[in-house]
Order: structure tokens, then sequence, then C-alpha cells
């Protein structure tokens, strides 16, 4: 696919729909959103969360009690975003959404108790000036929430699904990019790298997660309710342990700013 999702997301709008609302897809944003929500607790946060999307992460952290606002690039993606906070009455009064760049966050140092940053930087150049613009907004005793792509993992989903060529270039090489769920070559990071970054930022990384570990593979998996969940369990469940986290396709990545809110 030739779109630049970091200028025109909106080209590849309803394949994302379609992953997210998907059991991998949903595994996705329920392991981070539990971690993000574990990390704020009961406070009563003031969110901000870069690159929205169609607001799957705003809608559930407005739903938990927090004040959220949402700043997304493409005009549709925040659209779709803006049509599912206006359908949620009771969410709205605590979401802001805003039509933005993760380079040009026009928000002072230290504005946010958690800033959430889900599924972007894979597509943008490189990680280091992302992840500095986000972690100054992070106020003390707040959260960086950083998914991206595992390089670790790079050829994991490749061979799973037997395509042997690339998986072996993909292994041989060490190579950080590689096709993604829409159709788009994306670049991935090790989690020592984010955890690198982070530090440099002044914040104080926690465990990473692995996320999307025994599921990356299984593309038109359709579980029921029940297996779903006994999913999600074995997932979570493996998504802070090693070996099994080196193998998610994707790495969360949480680091905290020390000190006294
Ligand atoms: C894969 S979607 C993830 C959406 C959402 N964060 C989630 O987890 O469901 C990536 C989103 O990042 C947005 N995006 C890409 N480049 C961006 C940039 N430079 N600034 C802000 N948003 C950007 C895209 O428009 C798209 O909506």
């Amino acid at each position: 696919m030739s779109t630049d999702p970091s200028t025109d997301f909106a080209a590849v709008q309803t394949g994302y729909a379609a992953y997210s609302s998907g059991g991998r897809g949903r595994l996705r944003h329920d392991i981070t959103a539990r971690r993000v929500l574990d990390e704020l607790g009961d406070r009563g946060a003031h969110v901000l969360d870069v690159g929205c999307g169609d607001g799957e992460m705003v809608l559930r952290l407005a739903a938990a009690g927090h004040r959220v606002v949402g700043v997304e690039k493409s005009p549709g993606m925040l659209a779709t975003a803006t049509g599912r906070v206006a359908a949620a009455p009771d969410l709205a009064g605590r979401v802001t959404l805003l039509e933005g760049d993760i380079g040009n966050l026009p928000y002072a140092d230290s504005s946010f108790d958690a800033v959430v940053c889900h599924g972007v930087v894979m597509y943008l150049p490189d990680s280091a000036a992302p992840v500095a613009d986000l972690a100054r907004l992070v106020a003390a005793d707040g959260i960086l929430s950083v998914l991206t792509k595992n390089s670790l993992a790079v050829g994991v989903r490749e061979a799973l699904t037997g395509r042997y060529a690339t998986a072996r270039a993909q292994i041989e090489s060490g190579q950080a990019a590689s096709v993604g769920n829409l159709g788009i070559t994306t670049r991935g990071d090790t989690p020592d790298h984010l955890d690198d970054l982070a530090r440099a930022a002044g914040l104080t990384p926690l465990p990473w997660q692995g996320v999307r570990i025994f599921h990356d593979h299984r593309t038109d998996w359709k579980p029921t309710e029940t297996e779903y969940q006994e999913a999600l369990a074995t997932e979570w469940a493996a998504s802070s342990r090693s070996p099994y986290r080196e193998l998610g396709r994707l790495v969360h990545a949480v680091a905290r700013r020390e000190g006294a809110a």
C-alpha cells in the first residue's frame, strides 16, 4: 500500500475498524487498557491520548472516570471518534477531541497524569523524537504508555502463517520493519530501546509487556465469548513473563515520572 498513514490514515480506516473490533484487536485494547487503568488507580486522572484513532482508548478511559483529551492527525479518524463520543453522552463531558500532530502538541510540560500513544510510533520514521515529545507532558507521578511493534518478534507471525521465505529473511537480517495488519510497512523497536528513550526523557521504566503472543497470527480468529476470555487471561499472564513476552507482536512500554503529584 502506498498511502502514508502518518498523513492519511483514513485510507485504511475501514481495515482498522475491522481489525480493532475483531478478536486480535480486542486483545490489544483489553490488555493495554487494563494496564493503564491499573497504573492510574482511582485518582481521576487527566489523560492525553495521542493518535487516538477512532477513540477506543479515549472511551475506555472516560468510562473509568478519567478526563481525556484525544489528539488525532487524520480528520477521518477524528470524525469517527467524535461520532462515537457523541453516542455516549454520559462520557462526552469528560472528553475533548482535537486534530493535531504528535510533533506539535500544544501543551505545557507536565500537563497530564498520563500520556497514552498506542499503535502510532511504528508508522513514524523513528521513536526517539516522539517519545521525548510525549514524555515532557507527563506530570510528576504520571505515566507514559507507548504501544508499538516489537522488533524482537519480527518474523514470528510470518513463520506461524507459513510465509517461510519472508520469515527467514527477517529472522536472519534482524530487520525491524515488516508489513503490519493494514498492509503498511511498519517499524519496530526493542523494549530495551523504548526503556532507554524513557530514561533519557527523565522517566523510570516500569515492566514492559508483550502484547498478542499466542493469537497474533490468527487473522480470522472468531472466538466465542468464553474462548475469548480464556485467551485474554492467558495472554495477560504471559504478557509480563519471559520468555513469552519477547514474542509479543507489540510491546507495551510503560514509564513513570518519579515525584509527588
Ligand atoms: C493504528 S491507529 C491506532 C489508533 C489508536 N491509538 C488505537 O490504539 O486504536 C494509528 C493512528 O495514529 C494516527 N497518527 C499517525 N501519525 C500521526 C501523527 N503524526 N500525529 C498524530 N496522530 C497520528 C493515525 O491517523 C491513526 O489514527
